[in-house]
């Protein structure tokens, strides 16, 4: 079998195909008991034991999800020090997300796959996928956002992009991993409905749509069971109902019981901080099966899914037979300087202050530490060792340096907030035509960091009174947010004409930065999560210590469906920046709204003109939102189910048409167990962002349509037992 074929051929994690099975099961009839158990579990930080004499080969895996991690040493967390480990940084997910550009971020999963495979990797552990419950949430940054459309768009074309150059994606952390803080022990109570509605479908169709080959286990439990050996969602949900065929690892250390890992659908083990031979899944596991207490087929069903993924991939052929990889080549920074270009948020812009103007501003103040700062390496398994970063100041200097006077002045530090080099920037401020200040967070612990939350919405180091006072001076001052979250803008927002969400850019960020502000290019990006004015309006923060951050070692999430732009349109709040929102250079005009029913499975066509109706270049993302006006369960006031970004010339008007298909009817029926598309009257909404909407139509839907999860799942919230009847059963065939 040839590579390239059997890419084509198997790539698909919930299709069987026959070449593949029987290669699995040849290769399963040969292996020892000894060999078998050495498949599923790590024999060091990341990589799992090879079979020489059938050459299976060691599989190498990998972090992360905006770059190919650098090298860690075989058993500790501690770099391993070389220098052949550096890797192109692409923008945060988080950042990606803000594109709304799925062809993109597909590109961009294609540079990560071709970096994987360049560094000898099988698996990359991305993407990340789970919904922004809060803000403050320390890994919102590796995160698509807070809606699970959107979410799921940018999962398919990252996964589809990393897999097409045989390097197996991993989704994860299923699921409900929505806060760092107690992570490793937080119990997770979430109603059925808004478990599917809204955390759910990133990974349905990270599995059902892109066929992703490995799906990661979360830290936490969700309804009492770790989740990393969570019957209910890995043997119903994911591998019984979704016909998953790919396998689950655990996520680093997440493992704490042999039994229930040997029931509960996990079937490769990692990161456990014990000896190889001492993991749950090694000697316990053997021992067991040697003992009678586990059947050898729930072995070999780990084998085969590790096998079938191995095989897949083309781990199995030889190296010339594979598609081939290139690192932190010119042609992946131009990727990741165009993401960093799309993702960056113009969120105000009054007097048209942006773009800068060249020929009309002599000197530029650039304040703030986050203009000099380089962010790819931070935030431990998200972080990336670059071979260079261009960071904003240098962005600017590139750009702008021979046509203005610019001068820097840090005005706050993370490391010693002084008054001094606040004075100091304001003084520089108050010199110059024009004053940039480069705010925002960091990737370091209790900021934008793996394993803790923020613990406010706010603005550190005193940037709040920096951004003040060089507004007072300076009249004509911009803010540059650089972080991988929402931070609080409302002490100063209202004196500050124009304001960039960046969030971090990876390795071009400052060029792209630069691009933005003078003009090169028109900003398009759009938010994929809400900026609330504070934290108390984020619904998982409206209730009470036992929503977040948990009390007693559980958290309820209370607010059900209502997370995100759905709690604020439900109560009717009024966000900083709403979710969707993006200015641009020109403007955009949104007419004629038509409604056709389409074929196959596209039941609907929504078209309509859009049109640039200004003076520059620019590209819009117009949103299509539907509203369900008579349900028979309440349902958000409305529901992100389509988008389409369109770059116009000047004056130019097209149509676009989105199409719709039945799931963007639907809801879930906790009762019934089955998701519903219910006879009615819908809403069709599109517009500029979920609080711009410009155009409406009404769609009758004519008769309801009732999709059942398979019969064998009804009772969904029941675990599968572990009991000593279960054991029994299973005979002993050593
Ligand atoms: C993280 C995972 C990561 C793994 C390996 C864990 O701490 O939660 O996302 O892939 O470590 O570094």
């Amino acid at each position: 079998m040839t590579s390239s074929t059997s890419l084509a051929s198997t790539f698909d994690s919930t299709c069987s195909d026959p070449d593949l099975e029987s290669r699995v099961e040849e290769l399963l009839s040969r292996l020892t008991l000894e060999e078998k158990i050495g498949l599923v579990h790590g024999n060091t930080k990341f990589t799992t034991a090879g079979v020489p004499r059938l050459n299976i080969p060691t599989r190498w895996l990998t972090d992360g999800p905006h770059g190919v991690r650098e090298e860690i040493s075989p058993d500790s967390w501690i770099p391993a020090g070389r220098w052949d480990d550096y890797a192109t940084a692409l923008p945060v997910a988080l950042g990606m997300a803000a594109t709304w550009n799925p062809e993109l971020v597909q590109a961009g999963g294609r540079l990560l796959g071709s970096e994987a495979r360049a560094r000898k990797k099988n698996i990359l552990l991305a993407p990340g996928v789970n919904i922004q419950r809060t803000p403050l949430c320390g890994r919102t940054f590796e995160y698509f956002g807070e809606d699970p459309f959107l979410a799921s768009r940018m999962a398919v074309a990252y996964i589809r992009g990393v897999q097409s150059l045989g390097v197996a994606a991993c989704v994860k952390h299923l699921a409900v991993n929505n806060q760092e803080i107690d992570r490793m022990t937080i119990d997770v109570q979430v109603d059925e409905r808004s478990l599917r509605e809204i955390y759910l479908p990133a990974f349905q169709a990270a599995v059902q749509e892109a066929g992703v080959w490995v799906v990661m286990g979360a830290y936490n439990k969700l309804r009492g069971q770790w989740c990393s050996h969570n019957s209910y969602l890995l043997n119903h949900v994911l591998k019984t109902e979704w016909n998953f065929k790919g396998l689950v690892v655990s996520d680093w250390n997440a493992v704490h019981d042999t039994t229930e890992a040997v029931f509960n659908g996990l079937d490769l083990e990692m990161g456990t901080e014990l000896p190889p031979e001492k993991h749950f899944l090694s000697e316990p596991f053997r021992d067991g099966i040697l003992d009678g207490r586990y059947h050898i087929e729930l072995l070999d069903e780990k084998v085969r899914r590790n096998l079938r993924v191995l095989i897949a991939t083309g781990g199995m052929e030889q190296e010339e037979n594979r598609p081939s990889g290139i690192l932190a080549s010119p042609d992946h920074r131009a990727i990741s300087r165009e993401l960093a270009e799309e993702a960056i948020v113009l969120l105000k812009n009054e007097g048209n202050l942006l773009p800068v103007l060249l020929d009309k501003v002599r000197s530029i103040a650039v304040i703030g530490e986050n203009a000099i700062r380089k962010h790819s390496k931070g935030g431990f398994g998200a972080g990336v060792k670059v071979m260079h970063e261009v960071n904003s100041l240098e962005g600017i200097r590139q750009r702008a340096g021979l046509c203005a006077d610019i001068t820097y002045s840090v005005g706050y530090s993370a490391e010693d907030a002084g008054q001094e080099a606040l004075e100091r920037a304001v003084k520089t401020a108050s010199r110059a035509d024009v004053a940039i200040v480069f705010a925002g967070l960091g990737r370091a612990p209790y900021l934008d960091d793996e394993s803790t939350d923020r613990a406010s919405l706010a603005l550190p180091f005193g940037q709040d009174e920096l951004i003040r006072r060089v507004a007072e001076v300076n009249p004509r001052t911009i803010v540059v947010i650089v972080s991988g979250s929402p931070v609080e803008m409302d002490s100063w927002i209202a004196s500050v004409p124009a304001v960039l969400q960046a969030w971090y850019g990876g390795v071009e960020q400052g060029t792209a930065i630069a691009r933005v502000v003078f003009g090169d290019v028109a900003p398009s990006g759009k938010l994929p999560c809400t900026f609330p004015h504070r934290i108390e309006d984020i619904s998982a923060h409206d209730f009470g210590s036992d929503t977040y951050p948990g009390l007693n070692g559980k958290v309820f999430y209370k607010e059900g469906l209502m997370v995100g732009y759905r709690h604020f349109d439900h109560q009717n709040i009024e966000p900083l920046f709403a979710f969707g929102h993006g200015l641009s250079y020109t403007d955009f005009a949104y007419s004629d709204l038509t409604l056709e029913s389409g074929e196959g499975a596209i039941i609907l066509n929504a078209s309509f003109n859009l049109t640039n109706s200004g003076s520059r270049r620019g590209a819009e993302v117009a949103q299509l939102y539907v509203q369900d006006l008579e349900s028979s369960l309440p349902r958000p006031v409305k529901e992100l189910k389509g988008f389409a970004k369109m770059m116009l010339e000047p004056g130019e008007q097209r149509r676009v048409t989105i199409p719709l298909n039945v799931k963007a009817f639907m809801f879930f029926d906790p009762e019934r167990s089955g998701w519903m598309a219910e006879k009615g009257h819908f809403r069709i909404l599109i517009g500029s962002s979920s609080r711009d909407l410009r155009l409406a139509a009404e769609y009758h839907f004519e008769d309801s349509i009732f999709e059942p999860v398979p019969a064998a799942l009804n009772g969904h919230a029941k675990r599968e037992p572990v009991s000593s009847s279960d054991i029994s059963l299973c005979e002993a065939r050593p």
